[in-house]
């Protein structure tokens, strides 16, 4: 789907800038132009880019729970270090 119709830019690849790097709408207009002329995708372009950079910190979110729960002793294992 076209999200930029001044620069022909579609959702995919503002998600493709942004997981190559592209971490802001400022960054992705000087990429990729969109939002550099009528503005009206700036919006549209930042729900996309929020989407991404939300999708990309769950895997982190789910290590970090991963970890919390390996680090906290069983109640067997409490047992046995008292
Ligand atoms: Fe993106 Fe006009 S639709 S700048």
């Amino acid at each position: 789907m076209y999200v930029c119709l001044c620069h022909a830019v579609k959702e995919a690849e503002i998600a493709a800038a942004v997981a190559g790097g592209c971490k802001d709408l400022d960054t992705i207009g000087e990429a990729l132009g969109v939002g550099t002329s009528c503005e009206i995708c700036r919006s549209e372009a930042q729900s996309i880019i929020d989407t991404v950079l939300r999708n990309a910190s769950q895997p982190e979110n789910v290590c970090k729970q991963e970890l919390i729960s390996k680090n906290q002793a069983s109640p067997l294992q409490q047992v046995i270090n008292f």
